[in-house]
Formats: structure tokens, sequence, C-alpha cells
């Protein structure tokens, strides 16, 4: 590592919407900007008590601009905006990827040498594949065509009737079942690229639960998770083998899985590479990881005026890449 490396957290805070969309089954945009706008002020307000921080001495604002959804970013984006302007302080834009990317990045020891590496990032709404050649330096290898693993859970956590955010539920009914009971699809695993596809999975399970009435729900958990990662593990070796790495990392909400945990020491094993893996903590969303993007981009220039910085609902992580 360059000693971009450690930061210091002062404070942190996050304000979980998952019980409100587990009433829903899932996220609904207008309801998850509502509560946004109701929890943002108070929040901000929580976590510069806690960290004892004068506004007036912050060097900069980090913010998520995306990707995501349009009515959540833009909540952030606006208080972003708001304080910059209240402040006289520039902005770092970061995309959502990087923050998964970097928190993964920020396990590794300080004397690891990391670079090129390749991230898996696997979550609700991405599973890519991306070359990482420097600290703010990416290229997507590959990425679904479809839903995102961490969709795949959820939605086959509905047809299992599981609570929402239904990826920590199928993981722990599928302690119980076995893999093997269901011989589900590896998608795309010979597809000749390094792209992911999951949709197809899904129906393979909601066809094994209509064909087989009474069947053992553990069973199906298990199977699905399975084929999951044994096709996430698939692509990832394939990654490996095109081209030179000095590590291997995996972030992402799904990340936590730990089948998935295994199976990926097992591969970095086998391949005899370094992984790093983010924090369990540091999973799913957090605003951590994306102030680790902050500072790391402050220091490389990357700032804005507030006039200038806008939510992207649908935006590439490469359009951050800084050219090397
Ligand atoms: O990164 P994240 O918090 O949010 C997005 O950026 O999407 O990821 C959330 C996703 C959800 O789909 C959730 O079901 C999944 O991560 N997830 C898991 C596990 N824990 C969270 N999926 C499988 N196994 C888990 N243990
Ligand atoms: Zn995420």
């Amino acid at each position: 590592m360059k000693g971009e490396g450690k930061i210091t957290v002062l404070a942190q805070a996050l304000a979980s919407q998952v019980d409100i969309h587990a009433e829903t089954g899932g996220v609904v945009p207008d309801v998850a900007a509502r509560e946004h706008t109701k929890v943002i002020g108070p929040l901000i307000r929580k976590v510069i008590r806690e960290s004892r921080v004068k506004l007036q001495d912050v060097d900069a604002i980090a913010i998520t601009v995306g990707p995501g959804l349009m009515p959540a970013l833009a909540v952030g984006v606006q208080a972003a905006r708001t304080l910059a302007f209240a402040l006289n302080k520039p902005i770092v834009s970061v995309h959502h990827i990087e923050g998964h990317i970097t928190s993964a990045l920020l396990s590794a020891e300080e004397s690891t040498d990391v670079f090129p590496a390749l991230a898996l990032i696997v979550s609700g709404g991405h599973t890519m594949l991306i070359r990482v050649d420097d600290w703010l330096r990416y290229r997507v290898l590959g990425q679904t065509r479809d839903d995102a693993a961490g969709e795949a859970f959820d939605k086959v956590a509905r047809l299992l009737k599981l609570p929402y955010p239904g990826g920590p539920q199928v993981s722990k009914l599928a302690e119980q079942g076995n893999p093997e009971a269901f011989a589900f699809p590896r998608p795309m695993v010979h597809s000749g690229d390094l792209d992911f596809s999951f949709s197809g999975l899904k129906t393979a399970v909601l066809y094994a639960l209509r064909d087989n009435p009474g069947v053992n729900n553990s069973d199906v958990a298990a199977s699905f998770q399975a084929a999951v990662v044994d096709s996430l593990i698939a692509k990832t070796k394939q990654a490996l083998d095109q081209d030179t790495y000095k590590t291997l990392l995996l972030a992402g909400g799904v990340a936590a899985n730990k089948l998935l945990r295994d199976k990926m020491t097992e591969l970095a094993t086998q391949e005899n590479i370094e992984l790093w893996i983010a924090p369990l903590e540091l999973c799913g969303d957090n605003a951590v990881m994306i102030g680790q993007v902050g500072l790391i981009a402050l220091t490389a220039g990357r700032v804005a005026s507030w006039q200038d910085v806008d939510a992207q609902a649908r935006v590439p992580i490469e359009a951050f890449s800084v050219r090397g």
C-alpha cells in the first residue's frame, strides 16, 4: 500500500430503512425518499456531535452521487450541496461501487502490494468484476446482464416467503439444507465472457417450488445459494486466469455471505493469491466507505464546487477512474 491507507473514523451512524422496506417486501422509491429526507438532518447532526469536529474545520464533503435510486441519491446530494454552500467547502463526488472496493482495499495490511487487484463486488444492485490498477483506477471486466446477486437472494427469499432483505434469511435457512438437492443452473459459466446473469436461476427456483409441493425449503435455499456462489467463483477464477493480479478483493452486501467468503478463500488459496474481504460491518452500504474514497480522492484533487455536483442514477465507475 502506498500510504493512502488507513483513515481514522471519528464517528459513524447508519439510518437503516430495512424495517420499513420489510413491510412492503422491498424498496418503494417514494417511501425511501421520504425517509431519507426525515433522517438526514438529525443523522448529520449526530455524527458531527460525536466526532467533536467543528464544521468550519472540515476540509471537504464527500457524497455518493450514484448510481442508485434517484429520489434517495438526490436527498444526500442536496444535503451535501447545502452544507458545502453554507461552509464554503468543496465537494468530493464518490461512485457507490468505489466505496465498496475501497472497504476491501483498506483491510489489506499496509505492507501489502495490492495493485493490480481483481475486485468482485456483489450487492443488491450490482454484480461486477473490476480490475483495480491503482487507487481510483478501475476497469469493469464483467457485470450482470439482469438481476444482481443480492437481488436474486431477495427475490428467492420472497418466493420462500422470507422477509426482506432476503440474503441473510436465505443463507440462514440454507445452513440446514442440502445444496445438492436441486441441480439449479450455474448461469453464464460457459458464456466466454466475464458477465453474470441471475434471473434464470430465480425462475428455476420458482419452477422447483411449483413442481415439488411440500419440498423442504431449506434444500431449495441451499441449492440456490450453491448455484449463485458457484457462478460467482467460476467467473472470478476465469478472470484470474486471463490476467495477472497481486490481490483479490471481495466486497458489497453479499460479501457477508459465509459460503461465498469460504469459497473465495479456497479459490485464493488454490490460485496462490492474497484475498482481502471487506470487514463484515462494512460489507453492506455505509458512509465510512464513502468517506474513505473521499479522503483518497480529495488528496488526488477530485474536488468540485456545490453548483457542479448532481445525483446520477446510472453512472459507470469508469467515469470516476483516473487515467494512467
Ligand atoms: O451493498 P448492499 O448493502 O446494498 C446495495 O448496494 O445494494 O447490499 C445489499 C444486498 C441485499 O440484496 C441483501 O440481501 C444482500 O446484500 N445480502 C446478502 C447477505 N447479507 C446481505 N446476500 C447473501 N447472503 C448474505 N449473508
Ligand atoms: Zn452497495
